[in-house]
């Protein structure tokens, strides 16, 4: 089977900066926007022009600055939304309206106070008109996930005849398990005539926390682009973490899944919009946490040194992080202890290195975690090892 690719597509300066207290100002996007396009990502969702004038002006500079990646404007099934979104792409080297509406009964019924064929022709109306502004027009059916498959097929079907290029299939609550949403696909894919000449999208937000989940059960089943945030910011429980998913592409390659992300700058990437959007990553975040890959457990400590991958399913310099560590707790044993001696220039025989144990796990018992300054300490007052 051939190595298919799998587009990135990153909202993170959209439906990531609508957490509250997240907001940014143009020139903090115009930073996240540039290191994403260093990333590699293939799609960068600058805003919803029509929203607000700060967001029209960032999305315009953000078109006007990004020369690789494909920088995307958000609106509605609405002419205005539109008309604004094109606007503000118009310096764009490679701009994509995305437009769309709610597809599922409930969206139908209670937001959209309307019926499934006026839903069709809105969106079809939305589809041509983006078309008449750009090649590039991706569609989405909001709440796809709690969409029967049968009309979310003819919507699809209609926005392909009417010009779209993707179609975006959001989770928007985060409410199907895996196994239904790479359902979903797969149904799209086998149904929807002309599909094979479109993306289908991944969109999905983690309210049950299987965001990431979701979007691979998606890409093994048919879609092509996943649609993510850095740290995986966004509303509620926030959008599919980009790291999370790149990285699990990476490390099963008999997915034949590619995608063009260079992961060496996945740390500094998390790093720099954690900081810019005031947004604290928990330290157990699966790759880009502070503690993703430090090893606190005597047990996994005495594997790891012995050999990297009894504990490590991935390199941490491949994310950009210069090397795992040995964290010194009460918890830890002699291997820990010795290594991080030797770290710092200690040698000692067998005999030495208990007596050290001995008063290593009192001051462990005392304090969370054992530091460099501990070790020096304990070392001088023991009177036991010698510099090397
Ligand atoms: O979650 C969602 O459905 C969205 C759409 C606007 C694409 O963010
Ligand atoms: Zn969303």
């Amino acid at each position: 089977m051939s190595v298919q690719k799998i587009h990135i597509f990153d909202t993170t300066l959209r439906d990531g900066e609508q957490v509250p207290g997240c907001k940014l100002v143009t020139a903090e996007k115009l930073l996240i926007a540039r290191q994403l396009e260093l990333l590699g990502v293939d799609v960068i969702e600058a805003g919803f022009p029509i929203s607000s004038p700060g967001d029209f002006e960032a999305v315009k500079a953000i078109a006007a600055q990004t020369r690789e990646a494909t920088v995307c404007g958000l609106s509605r099934a609405l002419e205005g939304d539109i008309r604004t979104a094109a606007e503000a792409l118009k310096p764009a080297r490679y701009p994509r309206i995305h437009t769309g509406i709610g597809t599922s009964e409930l969206h139908i019924r209670y937001k959209l106070k309307t019926t499934r064929e006026a839903v069709l022709s809105r969106a079809v109306a939305a589809v041509r008109l983006a078309r008449s502004f750009v090649e590039d027009v991706e569609f989405y059916a909001e709440d796809a996930g709690r969409t029967d498959n049968e009309f979310l097929a003819r919507v699809c079907e209609a926005a392909i005849r009417a010009g779209a290029t993707v179609l975006n299939i959001p989770d928007t609550t985060g409410y199907c398990l895996p196994h239904e949403f790479g359902a979903k696909i797969k149904y799209l894919y086998e149904h929807v005539k002309g599909v094979e000449n479109v993306i289908l999208s991944t969109h999905c937000h983690n309210d049950l926390g299987l965001a990431t989940a979701n979007s691979i059960a998606g890409v093994t089943n048919g879609a092509r682009q996943i649609e993510c945030t850095i740290n995986g910011v966004g509303e509620r429980a926030g959008n599919t973490a980009l790291e999370e998913v790149v990285m699990i592409l990476r490390q099963h390659p008999y997915l034949n899944l590619h995608t063009g992300i260079n992961t060496r700058l996945l740390a500094e990437t998390s790093a720099l919009v954690s900081e810019l959007m005031r947004m604290p990553v928990q330290p157990n975040k699966a790759i880009v946490g502070a503690n993703a890959f430090s090893h606190s457990s005597g047990i996994h400590q005495d594997g790891v040194i012995k050999h990297r991958e009894t504990y490590e399913i991935i390199d941490p310099r491949d994310v950009g992080v210069a090397d795992s560590s040995i964290v010194l707790t009460a918890r830890s044993g002699r291997a820990a202890l010795a290594f991080r001696l030797q770290k710092l220039g200690y040698c000692f025989d067998k005999g030495t290195l208990d007596q050290a144990y001995e008063a290593f796990l009192q001051t462990a018992d005392r304090k969370k975690e054992v530091v460099d300054e501990d070790l020096h300490q304990l070392v001088d007052e023991a009177n036991l090892i010698s510099k090397a």
